[in-house]
Parts: structure tokens; sequence; C-alpha cells
């Protein structure tokens, strides 16, 4: 039986045209500026995001601590989903590196409403942290990979202006947002003055994020990825890979999502899983499990090989990526059908 890694798009390897234009790629030393692959992957993505400049980063992690550091601002606060990825799985590096505090904020499917942030902002006294910044994650990992309508991230960008904050963009699968949608990257980009994205997840890249705004703040960014230890040399050989990514593998995500659809049209069948496959809106499909207890269910669908994480005690993640078939997704929904728990 074939183990089906459903625990994250970052479990996928690089294929061989990716390896071959690892293999080929020309290299220079990126702390110089000199690393010729780098240079074109920061040129691409400044053109595909419709931002002035773009720096290769080591990771998302690092990727969202750089705006945080530089327009969070120490002792001030940001705005963020109640279950982002900056508030749980950063190891409050915001706060401990950045001295920033993120606050958590309610909202449905992972969204941030003007309603909901308004309440966050404080009374211009001298004594109480300034809100600084806002950020938003599209698509919301946690809240089961939603994205936000153009209506919904205009509301956010026009509530930032209004309260002088900047708005920062965990984008770490905004590409998948992209294909949902059929709202543009540079579109989306369009309402945020930083956006960080992820090459290392569903587009299928072995290491890397990008971070994307204007002139001065990437400059500024460049200086404290080196002081984080995020200078890197002849890193063309993993930009490779990332060029590679953009030009191959974006459209294909497509897939992913329909392929999570068929698995929550399978979940929706059986009794110990409670799923709305309408919910599904990209490649991650997060189900309830009301019978058993989440380590149960993730532990008998191990024995059937399809490996998949809980989350909390009462649902389960999994996610879809290029390293699943078509034909492993019939297996896998005839597996699921099959289990009688
Ligand atoms: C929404 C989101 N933001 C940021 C990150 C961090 O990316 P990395 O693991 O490359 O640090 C992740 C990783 O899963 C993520 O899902």
């Amino acid at each position: 039986m074939k183990p089906y890694d459903l625990r994250s798009d970052t479990l996928t390897l690089p294929c061989s045209g990716m390896r071959k234009a690892i293999v080929k790629a020309d290299v220079g030393d990126d702390v110089y500026g000199e690393d010729p692959t780098v240079n074109r992957l920061e040129e691409l993505t400044a053109k595909i995001t419709g931002k002035r400049d773009a720096l290769f980063v080591t990771s998302g992690s690092m990727g969202n601590l750089i705006p945080l550091y530089i327009n969070g601002g120490r002792g001030n606060e940001v705005l963020t989903h109640e279950l982002s990825h900056i508030l749980h799985y950063e190891l409050d590096s915001a706060a401990t590196i950045a001295g920033v505090t993120p606050v958590p904020v309610p909202g449905k499917r992972g969204i941030l409403e003007p309603r909901f942030l308004e309440e966050k902002l404080r009374p211009d006294f001298y004594y109480m942290p300034r809100v600084s910044m806002v950020s938003v994650e599209n698509t919301h990992n946690m809240a089961g990979g939603t994205c936000y309508t153009q209506m919904e991230l205009k509301g956010v960008a026009d509530f930032a202006r209004k309260n002088g904050l900047k708005v920062h963009l965990d984008g770490a699968r905004v590409f998948n947002a992209a294909i949902a949608t059929e709202i543009t990257v540079r579109k989306i980009c369009s309402f945020v003055d930083t956006i960080t994205f992820c090459l290392s997840k569903g587009l299928g890249a072995p290491v890397g994020s990008m971070l994307c705004g204007d002139t001065k703040f990437i400059a500024e960014a460049r200086r404290i990825r080196k002081m984080l230890g995020g200078g890197m040399r002849q890193a063309g050989i993993i930009a490779a890979a990332g060029i590679y990514a953009l030009e191959n593998n974006v459209e294909r995500l497509a897939e992913d999502h329909q392929n999570a659809g068929d698995i929550a049209k399978a979940l929706q069948e059986v009794t110990w899983a409670g799923v709305d496959p309408k919910e599904v809106e990209t490649n991650i499909i997060i189900f309830r499990t009301e019978k058993h207890p989440a380590k149960v269910i993730v532990e008998a669908l191990k024995k059937q090989g399809i490996h998949c994480s809980p989350k909390g005690q009462k649902s389960v993640r999994m996610v879809t990526n290029l390293g699943i078939s078509k034909q492993d997704i019939t297996e896998i929904c005839g597996i699921i059908r099959k289990l009688s728990l």
C-alpha cells in the first residue's frame, strides 16, 4: 500500500525539471548582490506582484518577521486574525525579535473585517501602545485554506489607510488564493504594502520565500535579513528552483484544489467526519471528528496509508499537493469511503 502524505504541501519534492534547473543555475555571492539567478528571481517576483522590489528570504517565517520589525516597530501592536500563523506558529518572534505585540482579532473563515479591527484601535493616550499595522493571511491556513474576496481585501485596505496603518500580507499560499478566486496575485498585492509568499509550499520548490514591497522597504529588509542571519551566498542554486516553480507550477494548483474537493466529498459520506465540501476553497481540508478524538481518526487513517494531522482535539487537517496524483485521489477517496469507525 502506497503511503499518501497529506500532512502538508511543504512535503513536495523537486521534480526532475526543477533539479535540472538547479544544476544549470549561474551563481555568485548574493551578499555582494552578485548572484544572477537570485537577481532574476527577485526581478520576476517584483513583476508578478506589481511591487517595486523583492527579496529572497529563507522562509515564510523570516518573510513575515522582517515587515513586523520594520513597519511594526518596537512597542507597537499589530492586528492579526486570532488563528493566524504569525500568532501561533512563529515562536512569538513578533514579540521577542521585532518587539511588537500581535493582537488577535476574531473573524469568520480567517477573514479580517473592519468592524472587528476597529474595536482593537486605541485612543491616542501617551501611555497606551499604538497600533501600527494589520497582517492579513491569504489563503488562511488554520481556517482551512480560505480566500479573501476583492471586497474583503478592499475593506481592510480602506480601514488601514483611514487609520494610518501599514498592511502586510502573509501570502504563504497567495498563488492558491489567486487561482481559486481568479483575482491575480498583482491585484491582491495592490491592496497591501508588503507581501510574503512561499516557494516551498504548493509551488514545489525545496527552500525559500519572497518578500516584496517598495524600494526603500526592500533596502531596509536586506539589512534586517542579514542581521537575522539570512544573508546567503551562492543562493542561485535554490533561487533556480524558485524560478522554475513560478514558471511551471502555478496553474497546476487548480488540480490540488479539485483534488481537495474530491476528498471533501468522500469525507462527507462517512459518519466519522463532518465537512461541507463547499467550504473547501483551495488545497486545505479541515474536517470535524465528532464521533472520535482527532488522534484516533489520524491513527486509523495512517494504518490505511493516509497520513494527515490532528488539529486540536476535534479536527483533522489534510493538504493536497503536487506529490498527490489524480490516481492517488481515487485511491484515497476509496479508502475513506470503506473505513468504518
Ligand atoms: C500561512 C503561513 N504563513 C507562514 C508560514 C511559514 O513558512 P515557513 O515554514 O517557510 O517559515 C506558513 C507555513 O506553513 C504558513 O502556513
